[in-house]
C-alpha cells in the first residue's frame, strides 16, 4: 500500500506530498483497500469454519472506520460504555455486537440484559454472580461467555500479553469448570461460550497452539455444558520492521485451523491491529534537523501525544521520509516537540535524511495509534483521513482549541 514512486511516497495511488501540501500536519491517514485486503485474508484462513469476525474497536474508534467496517459485514467488540455507543451510532446491531471488559458496571449489565448482544464475554465469577443478581432482580435471561485464562506465555510485549496467569483478565480453567457446573441449571443464565484473548502483537504460532489445544482438552473434560461457541480473541501481529515478518497465515492454517475444526463449534474472532494496523499512516512534517556533537535528530510536528506507542511500549514504526532526495544514510533520533525525553519514535535510526519542511510517513499507524492520542501538552488532536475510491475524505477533522476549552467559563471561579 506504500511505496516509492519517482522517489516521492504514494500510499495506494496517492502521493503523500500532494495529500499533505494543504494541510495542517501532523494527520493520520487510511487505507480502505488495505483493510478490505487484510479482511480477506482472515476470511481465506477461516473458509470452511463458521465464523464470525468482530473488529476490536479499541484499535481505531473512528466512527467513519467502524462503518465502513461494518459495510464489509464485520461485527464490532466493545469494552465500553462509548464503544457501545459508537457501536449504535454507526447502525451495528446486537447480532453484530460483542461485548469485553473486566469492569462492567451494574448499569452497564442491565443495559446489556435489554440489548442482547451476540456475545457478553463475562471476566470473572464475581462479575457473574452481579449479573445473575440483576437478572433475578429484573426477570431477564441472557446468554453469555466465560473468559478463561489458559496461561500460556503469548511471546509479546509483557503490556500487551494477556493470557498468563499472573494477568488481570479471565478466570483460571478450574475455575471456569467450577462456574460451569455452578450455573448449569440457572434460571436466567446460560453460559453457551467460552472466550480468551492471550495478547496482542503476536508473530509465533505456538501460543495459540497451546491456548486453544488446552481449552479443547478443558471442554473435553466437562462432564456436561451448554456450549456452542468459542471466541478466540484477537492478538494477530503485523510487520512493523518491514522485513517480512508478517503473521504466519499458512503455519496458523496448517496448525492452529485443526485444533478449532476439532472443536466443531461456531467461532468468533476479535481483531483489532491486523484488521487496521497496517492501512494506516501517521505523516509529520519535518521542522528541524538539528545536529549536536553527539547525535542528529529529526525534530517532527507529531509527538508522544499522536502517537504514543513507541514511548509506552518501545514499538517500532517504520519511518519514510515522504521526498527521498537522495541524501546518504544516517543515523537519526526522530523526535517530537513534547517536553519529555521519551518522546522519540526512533533512536539511532538509519534512514535516507529528509528535506526540512518536508513531510516524514510513520508507518503502520492504524491501530493504537489515534485511539491512544491525548492532548498532552495541549496539542491539538490531529486530522484523519480516509482513502476510499483513490479519492480522500475526511472523516475526522483536526481538533479545535475553543471546541477543546469550551467547558471553561470565566465567571465560575
Ligand atoms: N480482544 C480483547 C479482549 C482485547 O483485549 C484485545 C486487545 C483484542 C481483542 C484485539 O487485539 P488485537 O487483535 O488488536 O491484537 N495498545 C496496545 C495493544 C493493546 C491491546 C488490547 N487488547 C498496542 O498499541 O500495542
Amino acid at each position: 500500500m506504500i511505496k516509492y514512486n519517482n522517489d516521492l511516497l504514494y500510499v495506494e495511488d496517492l502521493s503523500l506530498k500532494e495529500i499533505a501540501k494543504d494541510k495542517p500536519t501532523p494527520f493520520y491517514v487510511y487505507s480502505l483497500q488495505q483493510m478490505r485486503r487484510n479482511i480477506d485474508i482472515i476470511n481465506e484462513t477461516f473458509e470452511g469454519l463458521n465464523f464470525h469476525i468482530s473488529f476490536a474497536a479499541k484499535a481505531n474508534n473512528n466512527l467513519y472506520i467502524l462503518e465502513a467496517l461494518k459495510d464489509m459485514g464485520v461485527g464490532i467488540d466493545i469494552v465500553s460504555k462509548g464503544e457501545f455507543e459508537a457501536a449504535k451510532r454507526v447502525g451495528f446491531t446486537n447480532e453484530y455486537v460483542v461485548v469485553n471488559g473486566n469492569a462492567k458496571s451494574d448499569a452497564f449489565l442491565r443495559e446489556m440484559l435489554t440489548y442482547q448482544p451476540r456475545g457478553l464475554n463475562i471476566d470473572s465469577p464475581e462479575e457473574l454472580e452481579r449479573l445473575s443478581e440483576i437478572c433475578v432482580q429484573t426477570e431477564r435471561g441472557i446468554k453469555v461467555a466465560l473468559r478463561v485464562n489458559p496461561d500460556v506465555d503469548p511471546i509479546t510485549h509483557p503490556y500487551i500479553s494477556t493470557g498468563l496467569k499472573k494477568n488481570k483478565f479471565g478466570m483460571d480453567l478450574e475455575t471456569a469448570a467450577a462456574v460451569i457446573k455452578q450455573y448449569h441449571s440457572h434460571p436466567y443464565i446460560q453460559i453457551n461460550g467460552l472466550h480468551l484473548h492471550i495478547g496482542s502483537q503476536l508473530l509465533y504460532i505456538s501460543p495459540y497452539e497451546d491456548a486453544y489445544s488446552k481449552v479443547y482438552d478443558f471442554i473435553s473434560s466437562l462432564e456436561t455444558h451448554n456450549l456452542t461457541y468459542i471466541n478466540i480473541g484477537g492478538g494477530w501481529g503485523i510487520d512493523y520492521h518491514k522485513q517480512g515478518q508478517d503473521f504466519p497465515v499458512e503455519e496458523y492454517k496448517e496448525k492452529v485451523i485443526p485444533i478449532l475444526k476439532r472443536f466443531n463449534m461456531d467461532l468468533i474472532l476479535e481483531m483489532g491491529r491486523y484488521i487496521i494496523g497496517n492501512a494506516g499512516i501517521l505523516v509529520s512534517k519535518v521542522e528541524y534537523i538539528k545536529r549536536t556533537p553527539f547525535k542528529s535528530f529529526i525534530v517532527s510536528d507529531a509527538s508522544m501525544a499522536d502517537l504514543i506507542r513507541p514511548s509506552l511500549y518501545d514499538g517500532y514504526h517504520h519511518i519514510y521520509p515522504v521526498t527521498k532526495d537522495g541524501e546518504e544514510e544516517l543515523p537519526f533520533d526522530v523526535v517530537g516537540p513534547i517536553c519529555e525525553t521519551g518522546d522519540r519514535f526512533a533512536e539511532d535510526r538509519i534512514m535516507t535524511t529528509p528535506i526540512v519542511g518536508d513531510y516524514i510517513a510513520i508507518c503502520d499507524t492504524g491501530a493504537y495509534g489515534f485511539a491512544m492520542s491525548s492532548n498532552y501538552n495541549f496539542t491539538l488532536r490531529p486530522a484523519e483521513y480516509l482513502i476510499k475510491d483513490k479519492g480522500l475524505v475526511e472523516i475526522r477533522p483536526r481538533e479545535d482549541f475553543d471546541e477543546l476549552v469550551s467547558y471553561y467559563k470565566p465567571e465560575v471561579l
